[in-house]
């Protein structure tokens, strides 16, 4: 049976990029395949952060995941630091990644270019990303286009480290979906929608209420022509809302354009799409909200699931890199 992996970092609210781009995805997974889910919190440490929100933004963010439809009787659903096996594989990794491959980067580069402090966990990050993966004989990763350079190097690292210690790793695939890949900033649509607090207004939260949805597809920035059509180099603000669209209803952009003329038609039919898209995802988050200790339950079993299955691999890994054992 195909194994699926993927993660998500508890920082900020989850935006409607993450859903289109990778939830809809994860959740659809559950049932053709054996999926591990994370909730990789270890990856929230690499860039400041608050103690208490990261606590409890693990916690919510894990309700947000089972809101969204994954459930933990057909999938394994974790927190990453509650499965120590992760820690120690980032290591046996950042040891077989090379400085260049880090170097190279966009992520990296993006996020640590005008900070004051840039720790060396941010540079290390997509070792600690290909452990997540391939602690789990991993065949397919659900993700949004963002993180397709880190799968491509999670690749790179699993062959070099079997053609050099003997077969270790299954090497994975990226699985990127048609629509809804690269979900862009309603107001800067050349930046990629994101968790960050920088652009309120441009970013559609998955708690945002119906009304405030509305307001912010109705203020998304277009262009002047009033013509619908599909084209991201001429027309990034038309082409983000069809693709948004189209993620939201299951089509291409191109065929979310059918029938759309004008940009007001544009804007109402997405939104529309939208808010009915979120509508049960919010109501059950506020249901499973109530009951924390009901999901700090699941997620126990959840590690320890996933930890039968890290374990083995990572004894694997030990054994295979030279590591002396005393039994
Ligand atoms: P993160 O937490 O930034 O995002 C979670 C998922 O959401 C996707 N995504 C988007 N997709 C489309 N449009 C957008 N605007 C958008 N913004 C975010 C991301 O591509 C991602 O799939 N490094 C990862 C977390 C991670 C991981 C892993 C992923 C850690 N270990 C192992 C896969 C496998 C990250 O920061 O995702």
């Amino acid at each position: 049976m195909t194994r699926v992996f993927s993660g998500i970092k508890p920082s900020g609210a989850v935006q409607l990029g993450n859903y289109l781009g990778a939830l809809q995805n994860w959740v659809s997974m559950q049932d053709e395949s054996e999926a591990v889910y994370c909730v990789v919190d270890l990856h929230a440490l690499t860039v400041p952060h608050d103690p208490d929100e990261l606590r409890s933004s693990t916690l919510s963010l894990t309700q947000m995941l089972m809101a969204v439809g994954l459930d933990p009787d057909r999938c394994i659903l974790f927190v990453q630091s509650h499965v120590q096996e992760h820690a120690e594989c980032a290591w046996l990794m950042e040891c077989t990644a090379a400085f260049g491959e880090l170097r190279r980067m966009t992520q990296f580069k993006d996020k640590s270019t005008g900070n004051e402090f840039v720790s060396a966990g941010l540079f290390t990050y997509p070792a600690l990303q290909a452990a997540d993966i391939l602690l789990y004989d991993t065949n397919q990763v659900p993700v949004g286009e963002d993180q397709r350079q880190h799968i491509e190097l999670t690749r790179d690292i699993a062959i070099r480290f079997n053609s050099r210690f003997g077969d270790t790793f299954t090497v994975p695939e990226a699985i990127i979906p048609s629509s809804g890949a690269r979900v862009m900033d309603l107001q800067h649509p050349e930046k990629k929608m994101s968790k960050s607090e920088d652009s309120p207004q441009g970013t559609i939260l998955i708690l945002d209420p119906p009304d405030a949805i509305e307001k912010k597809i109705k203020r998304a920035v277009t262009d002047s022509d009033d013509e619908v059509f599909f084209d991201i180099d001429t027309k990034p603000g038309v082409s983000n809302l069809l693709s948004i669209l189209g993620a939201a209803t299951g089509k291409t952009p191109q065929e979310a354009s059918d029938g759309i003329e004008r940009y007001g038609d544009l804007k109402n039919a997405t939104a529309e799409a939208v808010v009915e898209l979120l509508k049960p995802i919010q109501e059950k988050y506020h249901d499973l909200a109530d009951d924390p200790g009901e999901t700090n339950r699941l997620i126990a079993k959840g590690a320890e699931k996933a930890r039968e299955i890290a374990s083995a691999t990572l004894s694997r890994a030990r054994n295979n890199i030279g590591l002396f054992s005393h039994n």
